[in-house]
């Protein structure tokens, strides 16, 4: 397994692998792999021959006053991880590397930045688009794979990847749980013992949603009281937002006829955790 730290290293294994006629996947991460990643590494392998893997806390997707700074970082157990699932390339750039302090450009995604988690961050997923664009152009994947759980962030890269003409296939990989439901996340890491316990709310809330989905209510407002109850009931957890929209077009929904993404946002002390499920649409 390779770590590349640049771009133009970056395209010379691009360029080589691409003469070998190798189908190339990616699986772009910030790093602090768990389970989640490495079932998103295994997706990739399925479609490819060598999976290049990303290593990068990308500051134009965190606002003002997140945690940039403190977002978890270990490079030498990632590292460790990658060569486990027999990754070929870790590329692991500098900022210096990824941003030139003349850098003006941003990929944005009109209507579909400005929901859900939008509406809180702002400014993040422009900062996601223009990282993961520059990102499958140094790598210039065949496939590349993102989680479920950032259902939105999925939309919005296959969006983008349609209406910008990327050459690149997207595959999203189902939600990798704990034991007890929580979602992975790097950023599980932040929570106490009694938000961790707490937290599980999350997971039974998108359970009683499609429980009652399941029994035949398909009154979307009734459904999200529920679980605003519920959670408000079991756990100290401040709701930023439980929201159902379409699950492709992030649109209003319309529940029983297309698939419809339940997803919410809550924080446990400074910690906001997502999670979603989608409702099927009824044949
Ligand atoms: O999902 C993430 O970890 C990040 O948003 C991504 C796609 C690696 C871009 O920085």
């Amino acid at each position: 397994m390779k770590v590349i730290r640049t771009i133009s290293e970056m395209r010379n294994w691009v360029n080589a692998t691409r003469q070998k006629g190798k189908r190339i996947g990616f699986v772009p991460t910030m790093g602090f792999l768990h389970e989640g990643h490495l079932s998103l590494i295994r997706e990739a392998r399925k479609f490819a021959d060598q999976v290049v893997v990303s290593i990068y806390v990308n500051p134009t997707q965190f606002g003002p006053n997140e945690d940039f700074d403190r977002y978890p970082r270990d490079f030498q157990r990632d590292e460790r991880l990658c060569r486990q699932e027999e990754v070929s390339v870790v590329f692991y750039p500098t900022n210096d590397e990824m941003y030139s302090p003349f850098h003006k450009t941003y990929i944005i995604t009109e209507d579909l930045s400005g929901v859900l988690c939008g509406r809180s961050r702002p400014t993040h997923f422009r900062g996601v688009t223009t990282i993961v664009g520059k990102l499958f152009n140094i790598v210039q994947p065949d496939i590349a794979v993102f989680g479920q759980k950032d259902a939105q962030q999925a939309v919005i890269i296959k969006r983008m990847v349609a209406d910008l003409n990327f050459p690149v296939e997207i595959k999203v990989a189902p939600i990798v749980r704990e034991m007890d439901g929580l979602a992975m996340s790097s950023r599980n890491k932040y929570l106490t013992p009694q938000q961790r316990k707490e937290a599980t709310v999350l997971y039974r809330s998108l359970q009683l949603a499609e429980k009652e989905y399941a029994d035949g209510n398909t009154d979307i407002q009734s459904i999200k009281s529920k679980m605003r109850k519920l959670i408000e009931t079991e756990s100290s957890g401040k709701i930023d937002y439980i929201e159902a929209v379409d699950a492709e077009t992030l649109d209003a929904p319309q529940l029983g006829k297309r698939d419809t993404l339940v997803a919410l946002a809550v924080y446990f002390g400074n910690t906001r955790l997502i999670d979603n499920t989608i409702l099927k649409k009824q044949n």
